[in-house]
């Protein structure tokens, strides 16, 4: 590495090495030797003890004893089995250090002028700790950069969100980083667009908005640059929820945060904004990153209803500051960051928020093609009677939504064990497992969205949706 300051990004896990708790990485920032980090060699680290979770900051000069520059004990963000994503800005003489977005150490003071001789930057284990890393990214500073805030002694604080109103102490950050790593960020959401019958024009439509950006962001740049929010629309039960979370299976480089009103409002009541602020800083932390928010009426609708609860208010407010946040900023050679959003009341959203989630994507009701691929699909391990038509039962199912037809198969699932079951013995009904079954459209499950429904989707679509 040249000298000069630079970043370092790296996600990392830690798990005991075999007979040995320890956990123990080093993040090598400057480093004369990579043999090993005995009294010869000269370096400067952040080290990350998993089993004990501290954070520190090492110095050693040649043939000097090692220097503790920082120390943090009790960092809650560590924790045995899960990737913490560090971030540190090395300036030579100063550095900054975060956490999953959590800025731990600012202006620390290092005392060590680079000569500009080439030295050592990466990440080492100690002992026998197994280290598991992703998204390692090294990139220059430039030149002139200088650290945030003037200021000759190292501190621990948390770094604002823009123009945000909302006081958090570092400990309360750091315990909503915990949360969010916990509850929110998914690993595998198991839904693939193969499973979704139609809507080819939607996941064209989700292709193009959010898929390629996040894959090839240098392309996305200029007047090409991406949309920032994503809004999903239509009627319950047609598979909004379903593409959103495909979208997470089918990058795997990207971060999912799984936001759904359940966890933003019940849980932290009061606290919900707070919470909104550190998800928009861990997202931005672990670009590229899509923040999802299913149904997301129930979050933001309208402002300013008499019945609106204080607390609900500033919440939104919240929400908007931070996608302004999103929409101001230019081009991002990092990754991308993406609001993504369902909802199934579009008209209740506040029209502030409809402006910002500037793509807007119909998902309509299934097609009779697609009614059939869907019949397929959830009949698939069904024994069927060989007079069973599909292609006529799925145009006997207009206006019913993916969810209803899923219902109508699983009721006719059940039917022939209807009819027999009553009055059979044990051996009798171990004989049936060797019939088949056949569907009908026999009434029992009636569609779940009404003509007046789809037309006010329809007209909302003419309004205010994308093409
Ligand atoms: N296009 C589809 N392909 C396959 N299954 C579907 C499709 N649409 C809906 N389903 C079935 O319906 C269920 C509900 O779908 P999903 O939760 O995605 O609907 P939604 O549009 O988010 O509804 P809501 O607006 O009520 O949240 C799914 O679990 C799935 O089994
Ligand atoms: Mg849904």
């Amino acid at each position: 590495m040249e000298s000069g300051p630079f970043s370092l990004t790296a996600e990392v896990k830690c798990v005991p090495g075999e007979q040995t708790p320890d956990q123990q990485v080093f993040l090598l920032l400057d480093c004369t030797s990579v043999t090993d980090l005995s009294s010869g060699c000269d370096f400067c680290a952040v080290r990350l003890s998993f089993d004990t979770r501290e954070v520190r900051v090492e110095s050693q000069k040649r043939n000097a004893t090692t220097q503790t520059l920082f120390a943090q004990p009790g960092c809650a963000l560590l924790r045995p089995q899960s990737y913490v994503t560090v971030l540190v800005e090395f300036h030579g003489e100063t550095m900054n250090l975060s956490l999953s977005g959590v800025s731990v150490a600012l202006n620390l003071p290092l005392n060590r002028s680079r000569s500009g001789e080439t030295t050592n930057v990466g990440i080492a284990v100690y002992g026998k700790s197994r280290c598991y890393v992703r998204r390692f990214r090294l990139a220059a500073l430039p030149k002139d950069a200088v650290p945030e805030v003037e200021q000759s002694t190292c501190c621990v604080r948390v770094v604002p969100g823009p123009e945000s109103a909302v006081g958090t102490t570092a400990s309360e950050e750091m315990d909503l980083a915990v949360t969010i790593e916990r509850d929110i960020v998914c690993q595998d959401l198991k839904v693939r667009f193969e499973d979704i019958g139609g809507l080819e024009d939607a996941k064209r439509a989700i292709n193009e908005a959010v898929i390629l950006p996040l894959l090839m962001p240098e392309f996305f740049v200029g007047l090409r640059k991406p949309w920032k929010g994503v809004l999903l629309f239509g009627p319950p039960g047609t598979g909004k929820t379903m593409l959103a979370k495909a979208v997470a299976s089918c990058t795997e480089n990207i971060t999912f945060f799984n936001c759904s009103s359940a966890t933003l409002t019940s849980k932290w009541r009061g606290e919900s904004e707070k919470l909104l602020r550190a998800l928009f800083q861990t997202a931005r932390a672990r670009v590229p990153s899509i923040l999802f928010f299913d149904e997301i009426d129930s979050l933001l609708s309208q402002r300013g209803g008499a019945a609106e609860h204080e607390a609900s208010r500033r919440f939104k407010s919240e929400f908007l500051i931070h996608m302004d946040g999103l929409l101001s900023e230019t081009g991002d050679q990092q990754g991308h960051l993406f609001v993504l959003a369902t909802s199934n009341a579009p008209w209740d959203l506040d029209e502030a928020l409809r402006r910002r989630l500037e793509k807007r994507i119909y998902i309509p009701l299934p097609e009779e093609a697609a009614r059939v691929r869907m019949l397929e699909h959830f009949l698939k391990d069904i024994v069927l009677a060989e007079d069973v038509d599909l292609p006529l039962v799925a145009s006997q199912l207009e206006r019913y939504s993916g969810a209803d037809v899923q219902l109508v198969c699983r009721e006719a699932s059940m039917s022939p064990m209807r009819r027999l079951v009553d009055g059979l013995t044990p051996a009798e009904l171990v004989q049936l497992r060797s019939e088949g079954v056949w569907v009908c459209r026999d009434g029992c499950v009636q569609p779940s969205v009404s003509h007046n429904d789809t037309r006010r989707y329809v007209e909302w679509q003419k309004e205010f949706g994308s093409q």
